[in-house]
């Protein structure tokens, strides 16, 4: 759809659904194009036997423009996955494709598109980060007065121009992320994999990654496939997320898409506060509404359990009773606890 014009997208006389039937006939819509990646059963298998499933059966999507967070605990198979999307690991079963690239055949496509931040990251520690910049530069033919300028501007945009002639080896764990970025946009990407783009790295330079990646895909567009064990960080940064364990995806979607995803399976938590009636009266009235599951009274709050949505009928119940509602909250579900419920029990 980019490259429409406004002019050429007239739908007066054409529904929305025909219109973008008759472009998918057309070939000018597909339903891939949407997507920067996609996976479909995609499995990796270690040991003599495959008896290791690191990652197994996994379908994703992942729409393009988009920060897209990898979470799982250790081992469950992140690594493995971004390995086998820029393939420097050929899948067992299953196939892929990036940035409409499939992930077995076209891998020297994918290359040229892609950009890449791997943990741990490898530079060659005796040469400086301008020499380091330089290499990957001209292992994508970029001619030198491109190459040297984007050099210096690399350096500048994560912060590392005071240290741009000096040996990699002697950069701290920050820095040493940092010019990792710096690497992985030598060929302005248009699809980044940031294997834990913050680990090791302390709050400020964390803060200041999270905020470059924000950055590079608003002003720049680039889809970012990020791995992280910060929910807090993937919480603020990611439109979508998915969680695996044990190679297996768990759930994907919106933090609000998971959310939804536990009250239909746990149920919703409010908490209330009540004025002109006792707490226990309160209680009383919201007991029978139907679909509250329990209830508790304690730090003079009304604790309630229900099994959808209620907070109508709730309020209602009370009011109905005498009381005054001064406060009435859901019980906030962050995308930590969201995880641990999630993979609790996987
Ligand atoms: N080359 C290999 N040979 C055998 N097993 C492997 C290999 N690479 C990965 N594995 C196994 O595959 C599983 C997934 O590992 P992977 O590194 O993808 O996990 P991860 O999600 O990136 O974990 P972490 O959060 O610790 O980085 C683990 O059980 C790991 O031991
Ligand atoms: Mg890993």
């Amino acid at each position: 759809m980019e490259s429409m014009s406004v002019e050429s997208m007239s739908v007066e006389s054409m529904s929305v659904e025909s219109m973008s039937m008759e472009l998918e006939q057309s070939g000018i819509l597909q339903e891939t194009d949407e997507f920067a990646i996609e996976t479909i059963h995609l499995s990796k298998f270690f040991g003599k036997e495959k008896q290791i499933r690191a990652v197994d059966n996994l379908n994703l999507q992942v729409k393009k423009g988009e920060v897209f967070g990898f979470v799982g605990p250790n081992g469950a198979g992140k690594t493995t996955t971004m390995k086998m999307l820029i393939g420097l690991l050929e899948p067992s079963e299953g196939s892929g494709k990036v940035a409409g690239f499939d992930i077995v055949r076209e891998v020297i496509n994918i290359r040229e598109t892609t950009g890449v931040l791997p943990e741990p990251a490898g530079f060659y520690d005796n040469l400086t980060a301008r020499q380091n910049l330089r290499f990957y530069a001209k292992l994508y033919n970029i001619e030198p007065g491109v190459r040297e300028k984007r050099i210096v501007n690399l350096l500048e945009t994560v912060g590392l121009t005071r240290a741009i002639d000096q040996k990699t080896g002697g950069f701290s764990t920050g820095m040493r992320k940092r010019f990792g970025l710096a690497q992985a946009l030598v060929n302005e990407p248009s699809v980044l994999f940031l294997d834990e783009p913050t680990s090791g790295i302390d709050p400020l330079g964390a803060q200041m990654m999270r905020d470059l990646i924000k950055e590079l895909n608003r002003s720049k567009g680039v889809t970012v496939f990020l791995s992280s064990h910060s929910m807090e960080e993937v919480e603020e940064i990611c439109d979508h997320i998915a969680i695996i364990a044990k190679g297996k995806l768990l759930a994907a979607g919106s933090v609000e898409d998971l959310r939804d995803m536990i009250r239909e399976k746990e149920g919703v938590h409010y908490l209330l506060e009540v004025q002109d009636i006792p707490l226990s009266e309160a209680a009383e009235a919201v007991k029978n509404v139907e679909g509250v599951t329990a209830f508790d009274i304690r730090d003079r709050t009304l604790h309630v359990s229900a099994k959808m949505k209620l907070r109508t009928e709730i309020a209602k119940a009370v009011k109905k009773a005498g009381g005054t509602v001064s406060m009435f909250e859901e019980e906030e579900m962050n995308l930590q606890k969201l995880f641990l419920k999630i993979i609790e029990g996987a």
